[in-house]
């Protein structure tokens, strides 16, 4: 069975929030998502359906060359089982589709899971952003390189 990806809209927003809430400890407000769908320009806002079900998301910013994975989380009853992957794989194909240069995203050091996923589709450690989140955790700073000649191998 495959999943649709598609563009946020209003209408997800129930269902994306009690995502958000079940699997950050800082999760984003209604609010935030509502700019990305709404007044961001830069932002690639998109949901993943299977069987009519929202099974995760992401939001994207296209500035320019970079492109940012803002925020990406998948239903905790449908992770470990591929889909992250299958997310991840689609906004790298936009991101090469829409000519991005590389792709650039921030995570908890403390987010193993996150980390592997995204070490095994080429991104690697460039930066630490001391106490970015509001608990006071660092972020990790990782890229991809995305033009031809620069990318890693990746599965
Ligand atoms: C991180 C996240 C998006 C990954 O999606 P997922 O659907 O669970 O992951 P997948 O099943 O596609 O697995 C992808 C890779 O993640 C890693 N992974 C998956 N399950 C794992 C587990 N239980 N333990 C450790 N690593 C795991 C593996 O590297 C796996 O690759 P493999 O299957 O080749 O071994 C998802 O777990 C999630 O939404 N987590 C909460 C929100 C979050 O942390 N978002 C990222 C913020 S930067």
């Amino acid at each position: 069975m495959k999943p649709i990806i598609r563009r946020m809209t209003d209408s997800d927003l129930p269902a994306i929030l009690e995502i958000e809430q079940a699997v950050f400890s800082d999760p984003w407000k209604r609010e935030s998502f509502e700019f990305e769908i709404h007044v961001n320009k830069f932002s690639f806002p998109v949901v993943m359906e299977l069987e009519g079900r929202l099974i995760g998301y992401a939001v994207a910013w296209e500035i320019f060359e970079e492109f940012h994975i803002a925020d990406i989380a998948i239903h905790p009853d449908y992770q470990g089982q591929g889909w992250g992957k299958y997310l991840l794989e689609y906004l790298l194909k936009r991101a090469r589709a829409i000519g991005s240069q590389y792709a650039m995203l921030e995570v908890r050091p403390t987010n193993r899971r996150a980390i592997d996923l995204y070490r095994k589709y080429g991104f690697h450690e460039v930066g630490r952003r001391i106490r970015y989140y509001r608990d006071g955790e660092d972020a990790l700073v990782m890229k991809k390189n995305l033009l031809p000649q620069l990318e890693e191998n990746h599965t």
